[in-house]
């Protein structure tokens, strides 16, 4: 008997072991609390008129041991759950990136050579997947329960989840926040393959019906440095320009003018070319103008796919 839906991605059975832990605590400590209360309350009733309760006023003792012994169990709660959380949050460098657009009332996934799918999440079996997700209107959240993971999608910002299929088949993709009229009927499916199905897949054959080829990410996002004149600050080739050369720019640490670091990744590009002043890198120039209206979001992100590609 399993009160939970088939366990099929590599982290689901230690998310369960957390849930069964905590279920565990909570029917014990239940089932313990409601036989000694019906237990005191008719071994101490009042048997006579004249009958006077006996009243503990103080037990050093007592207080300590139910101090102590929930507040350890609460932290051991903690920080078992945390280890699972920080798997869950982190993907494993070598994992294969699916882009996610979240709309009114579909699922959008673009894979690295520029196919696309509606609705349909096509993955290998025993290989890390990680969605780099964001929405084209309201909140959004991806939602497979046979995998135990769950993450937003968020308009104007990026967002990751990743996970390891362990079994091949098709599992229910839902969207988990509400999102207007179509919300119910924003249903999806993962169809986990083998390698070579997949491999097989992703270069075409069999697919016609579900996919559309166009032009990759990397290609338009390559078009765009150009078009849009990004080449006229920003190298590819690691000489110096008026604003920090691209190559290598991807996951690099930067230090900005105010001493904070940070990472370069998906929201830093993003914000840097929708509003260039919010952090500039130090020893730069503020003269960036923004991209506001002049790059969609999907522009935008073809962007970051190529920039990801300058090593
Ligand atoms: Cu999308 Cu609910």
């Amino acid at each position: 008997m399993s009160f939970l839906p088939e366990a099929a991605s590599s982290f689901a059975g230690r998310v369960d072991s957390v849930i069964w832990f905590v279920t565990i605590i909570c029917l014990v400590f239940f089932v313990l609390i409601s036989v000694l209360l019906v237990y005191f309350s008719i071994k101490y009733r009042r048997k006579t008129d004249g009958d006077s309760t006996p009243y503990q006023t103080h037990h050093h003792a007592i207080e300590v041991i139910w101090t102590v012994i929930p507040s350890l169990l609460v932290l051991f709660i903690f920080g078992y759950g945390l280890v699972v959380y920080d798997d869950l949050r982190t993907p494993p460098k070598e994992a294969v990136e699916v882009d996610v657009l979240g709309k009114q009332w579909l699922w959008q996934f673009r894979y690295n050579n520029g196919k696309k799918t509606l609705n349909e999440l096509y993955v290998p079996v025993g290989v890390p997947v990680k969605l780099v997700m964001t929405s084209d209107d309201v909140l959004h959240s991806f939602y497979v329960p046979e995998f135990r993971t769950k993450q937003d999608l968020v308009p104007g910002m990026y967002t990751y989840l990743w996970f390891e299929a362990t079994e091949q088949g098709n599992f229910d993709i839902f969207c988990a926040e509400y999102c207007g009229a179509g919300h119910s009927a924003m249903l999806g499916k993962v169809k986990v393959l083998s390698r070579e199905e997949f491999d097989r897949w992703l270069s075409g054959e069999g697919a016609k019906e579900v996919a559309t080829r166009g032009p990759t990410a990397l290609e338009l996002g390559a078009e765009l440095y150009g078009k849009r004149g990004c080449n006229a600050c920003h190298t590819v080739d690691g000489s110096p320009g008026v604003g920090p050369t691209f190559k290598g720019v991807f996951g690099r640490m930067e230090t900005l003018e105010d001493g904070t670091k940070i990472t370069v990744d998906e929201n830093y590009i993003r914000e840097s070319i929708y509003e260039p002043r919010a952090k500039i890198v130090k020893g730069y120039p503020p003269v960036m103008p923004s991209f506001k209206g002049m790059l969609s979001e999907g522009e935008v992100s073809d962007i970051i796919a190529y920039l990801k590609t300058l090593k």
